[in-house]
This record gives structure tokens, sequence and C-alpha cells, in this order.
């Protein structure tokens, strides 16, 4: 399976914020946006990832990221010359697929929480069949929705409806299979002009083959679609790292904890950091006597160290 993400849009809700930068390009905290994205495909066992975005802003997403060798995967680019919609993203990635089963997650989604990992890496070894995520939410106006009957069974799938028949938004993390590119070709625009993701999931659901998996309270699911999502996820995001003295998707790190670098390159990855927090905690990472995939703690820190 191969991983996209999608980080394009043009991001005018956050005006004056996106006018001359990419709205996955903004700080979440201590870290560019898409870190918390490209950490989901990698923890999910993803190693082969395309990033879709602008032809304006491509250029800055390769000189954060380049080719992927820092985090042991391999990154390409491929622009969207014009946004139509989210299944555009199978469009533009079929080359690069070849015929792979496909992930995709949006620039601008954050997932935290126990378990993750296992969930994530169910979802990819869900072959053959497409697994997206439910999780309820205050406002599901907002967002796709997924409607369940009594026993539990999808019935729909709506994009921002007048009147969500649930209150669980679909994220925006997907899991498809080879078929997702040619089901692409086949769908219309929307009403608003757009290759809807719904739609696509349709596709899924009109087979049975679509798995809803609901991401209960345990979770935290947030986007960053407004100036109060950004801060929140922000302040979330600086809380709990805070507290804990871990750092939330850090892509070396769970390259180096899944064995994807070594320790001399996630040290080599800690200097390219500067003097930051960020690249001290890296080295502290490198410093752990039982890692890889050893605790997350490291041993023998002195007090108040970061
Ligand atoms: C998109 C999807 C929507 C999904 C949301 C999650 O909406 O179209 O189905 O619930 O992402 O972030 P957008 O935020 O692009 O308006």
């Amino acid at each position: 399976m191969k991983g996209i993400i999608l980080a394009g849009g043009s991001g005018t809700r956050l005006y004056p914020l996106t006018r001359v930068t990419s709205k996955q390009l903004l700080p979440v905290y201590d870290k560019p946006m898409i870190h918390y994205p490209l950490s989901v495909l990698m923890l999910a066992g993803l190693r082969e990832i395309l990033v879709i975005s602008t032809p304006e802003e491509l250029p800055r997403f390769r000189a954060l990221l380049g080719d992927g060798s820092a985090y042991g995967i391999r990154l390409d680019y491929a622009p969207q010359p014009t946004p139509a919609g989210l299944a555009q993203a199978f469009l533009i990635g079929e080359a690069f697929l070849d015929g792979d089963d496909a992930a995709m997650v949006l620039g601008d989604n954050l997932f935290y929480g126990a378990g993750l990992t296992a969930m994530l890496e169910a979802a990819a070894a869900n072959r053959g069949r497409a697994t997206v995520f439910g999780y309820a939410v205050e406002d599901p106006t907002r967002f796709g929705v997924v409607e369940f009957d009594d026993d539990g069974r999808v019935v729909s799938v709506e994009e921002k409806p007048k009147e969500p028949k649930s209150d669980y938004a679909l994220t925006g993390l997907y899991f498809f299979d080879r078929r997702a590119p040619a089901f692409a070709k086949e769908l219309a625009p929307s009403a608003r002009g757009e290759l809807e993701i719904v739609d696509l999931m349709r596709k899924y659901l009109e087979r049975g083959e679509l798995d809803v998996k609901l991401l209960g309270r345990g979770y935290s699911w947030l986007d960053c679609g407004t100036m109060d999502d950004l801060l929140d996820a922000a302040e979330f995001v600086r809380m709990i790292e805070r507290r804990q003295g871990i750092k939330i998707s850090s892509p070396e790190e769970i390259a180096y904890r899944r064995g994807w670098i070594s320790r001399e390159e996630l040290l080599r990855d800690a200097e390219g950091q500067g003097k930051s927090q960020y690249g001290a905690y890296l080295r502290r990472v490198a410093q752990e006597r039982f890692a890889p995939g050893g605790p997350s703690r490291p041993q023998g820190r002195k007090a108040g160290q970061p």
C-alpha cells in the first residue's frame, strides 16, 4: 500500500495567514502541520508517500521534507494544477500508485490516541475493501457524515449535509484499495463542481465493501480548517508535549523506532535541527538505552533537560 498526503487548496479561510504560504506548512505548535498527517501514514507502516499540493507551493514542501530519506521512506511530489475535489488526488496519483492499494490523509488532519498505530496497521491490512473513520463531533454539518442503521451497518455517507443523519464526522483519512483511481475516473463532479471523496466511498459502500471504524472518545481528531481549529490543535499538542516530555508526530522518531533509520542517521537529522528543542528531543531519543521500539522515556535524563 502507498500513501497520499493532499496538501492543496487555496486556504482562503485562513487569510491573511495563507496568502503567501500553504496552510499545511503553518505551525501547529512546534512543527509544520504536514508532519502530523505524514506521521499517521508512517505509523500505518507506509513507506512510499506522494505529497500533492499547488504548483506554487510544491517546492516548499520538497524543501522541507526532501526525498524522505531522513525518515527512511520515499517521498514523491505531484502538482494539483486546479483544485477539483479530494477524489482528484487518486487521478493525480494514479501513476505513482501504479496499481497498488492507496491510503490518503488530508494535510490538515491530526490524530492522536493510545492504540492508534494498531488501528492504522489493521486498516492498511484490510485488503480489497475500504476503511474510513467516524468521529463524534459537536457540529457535523462542517464535515462528511456517516449514517448507520440500528445494527450499526453503514447506510449513507454525505458531504456537509444541512441536516446530518448522525453526529459522526468522517475524518480525513481514507484507506482504499487498488481500484481507487478507476473509481475516481467514474465520478462526475458534484453540484459544487468537485470530485467528492464521499462519492468515492459510495463506490465501496454500494458493493458492501466500506468499513467505517469509529474512533472512540479516547482518540483525538483535530483538523485545522479555521483560525480557532488551528489554535486548538496547537494548544492540544503543546499541553501534552509539555506535560509528558514527548513530541507528538515526529517523523524522525517514528522512523527510528520502526528501525527505518539508524541511530547515526537520527543523530544526523538532529544536527540538522540546529539549536531547537526539536533537535534536542531527537538527540534524547537517540540516547535511549532500549530504543528503537523501546520506552519513550529516556533513561538517566537529568531533571529539566529537554
Ligand atoms: C474534507 C472532507 C470531509 C471531511 C473533512 C475532514 O472537508 O470533504 O468529508 O470530513 O475534510 O477534515 P474540508 O475540510 O476539505 O472542507
